[in-house]
């Protein structure tokens, strides 16, 4: 039967978006006579007709290896908890009905939902509200549950190794500690998947409260052996054992969740202190959100986006896509946003850091 989808992309961009939307769009018109309808900056594309409009082939042709969103996006609040103007005052409210109008004045018969585990929750309320979605898993901080990986990932994790390489040369030449700061929220696989395979000599995650003292003994056993400089890795979700989170604001109405940042100067800040040693800081940010999909995550948001269509096909409504192993499954987004996936402190990613001489802050 013809069908009418939506696509939106909703929370932090990350590459691989467009190869999502690319994959919707080819799959739903070139094979299933289906129309696809974009919805521009995430759910608040639905509270603006002039927001919504038809994608066509031509709409995605030469976008697969653009980072970013041609819908573009956004991470502030939800249509369950808007912030308005009234009065000169700002007040919360619940606008989903508004919503849910647009979606069906539009003869939208299902959703698709590009995002990370906020996007999801808001997708599956929606739900609720009688709209079928289905989710395509994104972030690159890779930290959703019942995927092996989330597409943009992996493009942010080449970032950050790059980065790595670069600073190498530069750490060595000036006998520092070189500290980079890497995104990825509470969870700490950017930090160390990118901190193996750069070369780091400390990974700090947030899965593992890390102690300064330990981490000026083992810069200083390095430098007493011989190699004069060393190569830090925090994840900007790492703590110190038995401190806080450095956060630059905590979370309010217009901006649902605290914004991370700042973990890199604190390191950086106690090591000279300790060690006596020069010490730069690179804070990588953005960066890691930017830039050309890898070809891994061009493949995968591909096979996301198509993957969503035959759920669409199904009715199997409230599932993701998901990767299990080589194969693109899906699962409940339910199950997927139950709680985050974070790095297992004692799991074998750890401890290979660990074998490799990686000191991870205990
Ligand atoms: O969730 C993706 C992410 O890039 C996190 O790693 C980071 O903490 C956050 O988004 C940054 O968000 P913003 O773009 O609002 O600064």
């Amino acid at each position: 039967m013809a069908k009418t989808i939506g696509i939106l992309t909703g929370g932090g961009d990350c590459p691989g978006l467009n190869a999502v939307i690319r994959g919707v769009v080819k799959g739903a018109l070139l094979h299933r006579n289906w129309q696809v309808i974009g919805i521009e900056d995430g759910f608040d594309g639905l509270l603006d007709e002039t927001k919504i409009r038809p994608l066509g082939l031509d709409d995605v042709r030469g976008i697969l290896p653009r980072g970013g969103t041609i819908l573009g996006t956004t991470n502030k609040g939800t249509p369950f908890s808007r912030v308005i103007e009234k009065d000169g005052k700002k007040e919360i409210v619940d606008v989903t009905d508004e919503v849910v109008r647009t979606i069906r004045k539009k003869g939208i018969d299902a959703i698709v939902v590009v995002g990370g585990e906020g996007s999801l929750a808001i997708a599956l309320q929606l739900m609720q509200k009688g709209i079928p979605v289905v989710g395509v898993p994104k972030t690159i901080d890779n930290d959703l549950m019942e995927t092996d990986v989330t597409f943009g990932y992996n493009t942010a994790l080449e970032t950050a190794t790059d980065a790595l390489d670069k600073l190498h040369s530069t750490a060595e030449s000036h006998h520092r500690v070189m500290v980079m700061e890497v995104m990825g929220r509470y969870a700490g696989w950017i930090a160390l998947e990118s901190g193996i395979s750069g070369g780091a000599d400390v990974i700090l995650i947030p899965e593992i409260p890390f102690t300064v003292e330990k981490i000026c003994q083992a810069i200083d056993q390095r430098r007493r052996r011989g190699s004069r400089f060393s190569i830090l890795v925090a994840a900007e979700g790492a703590f110190p054992s038995g401190g806080d989170r450095v956060v630059k604001s905590g979370a309010s109405a217009g901006q649902p969740v605290e914004r991370l940042g700042g973990i890199g100067d604190y390191v950086a800040a106690r090591i000279a202190t300790c060690l006596d040693m020069d010490t730069r800081v690179t804070v990588l940010g953005h960066l890691q959100r930017g830039g050309s999909p890898s070809t891994f995550d061009r493949c995968l948001g591909s096979r996301f986006g198509l993957k969503a269509l035959e759920l669409i096909e199904a009715e199997a409504y409230g599932q993701m896509a998901c990767l299990r192993g080589t194969k693109i499954r899906s699962v409940a987004i339910e199950q997927a946003i139950r709680e985050l996936k974070l790095v297992d402190p004692h799991g074998e990613m750890v401890q290979a850091a660990e074998e490799l001489g990686i000191m991870v802050g205990r």
